[in-house]
């Protein structure tokens, strides 16, 4: 039986990468499907902070790397037969790891789509840490951002994680082509949360529980409980 493509495969086939956020209260499922959406994946790169959460990578398969020397000379040696590595940044220094890694990727895959290609997937966990509001504003430069806006066409997929979708950089979430909106406790992200919905969708996104949300793709809109 041909094995079942996931929601990232599916669409690197149409040519476009992925921008999946990723958004939800403390404990409610986000790494969890994350973790899901990136099984069978074979060129990943996880941005973990949390040290409990590379523990639970390592159990599938992931590499840890701490350093961006480190990183960049994994993904070159592994380019050909694939990665999956999880990065565990220095504390007090996301903002800039992740950009420095973002640059990197996007200028290594810049030849995508006429001398290879090969998708990428960058997973950033806690992203609020690493790209919190005003962070494009404050760098316009910052490789993130630039990764945001301009690396769909280079074959990098992202997929962003925050408990706290009002604190990170709108750069991201203007650019996501699909959203999985877990439970929320915070009226400012509960609010932001039905600007992306529509405020028809009040009352099924402030009935979530934990493991349960509601996924946003352009028009469609499904609720998984
Ligand atoms: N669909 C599910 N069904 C049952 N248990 C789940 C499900 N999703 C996640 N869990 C469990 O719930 C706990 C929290 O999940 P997870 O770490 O994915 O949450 P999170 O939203 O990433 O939390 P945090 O905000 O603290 O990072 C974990 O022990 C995980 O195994
Ligand atoms: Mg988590």
């Amino acid at each position: 039986m041909a094995k079942r493509k996931n929601q990232i495969e599916s669409y690197a086939e149409s040519g476009q990468a992925q921008r999946v956020g990723i958004f939800g209260a403390s404990g409610c499922g986000k790494t969890t499907k994350a973790r899901e959406l990136i099984k069978g994946l074979n060129r990943v790169i996880f941005f973990e902070p949390l040290a409990d959460d590379v523990r639970r990578l390592q159990k599938d398969g992931y590499s840890v790397i701490c350093t961006f020397p480190e990183l960049c000379r994994q993904i070159r040696l592994k380019f050909s037969r694939g990665f999956k590595l999880v990065y565990f940044p220095a504390v007090g220094n996301e903002e800039q790891q992740l950009s420095d890694i973002s640059n990197w990727l996007m200028n290594i895959q810049s030849g995508f789509g006429f001398s290879h290609a090969a998708h990428i997937t960058l997973v950033v966990d806690e992203l609020d840490l690493s790209f919190p509001t005003g962070a494009s504003l404050k760098n316009p430069k910052n490789g993130f951002k630039n990764l945001c806006c301009r690396g769909r066409h280079t074959g990098i997929h992202i997929v962003g994680l925050s408990q706290r979708m009002h604190l990170i950089d709108n750069v991201f979430r203007a650019n996501c082509s699909a959203v999985y909106l877990f439970r929320h406790s915070e009226p400012a992200d509960i609010d932001v949360g039905l600007k992306i919905l529509g405020r028809e969708y009040r009352q099924t996104f402030a009935g979530l529980d934990n493991f349960q949300y509601v996924y946003k793709s352009g028009n469609k809109i499904f609720v998984h409980r």
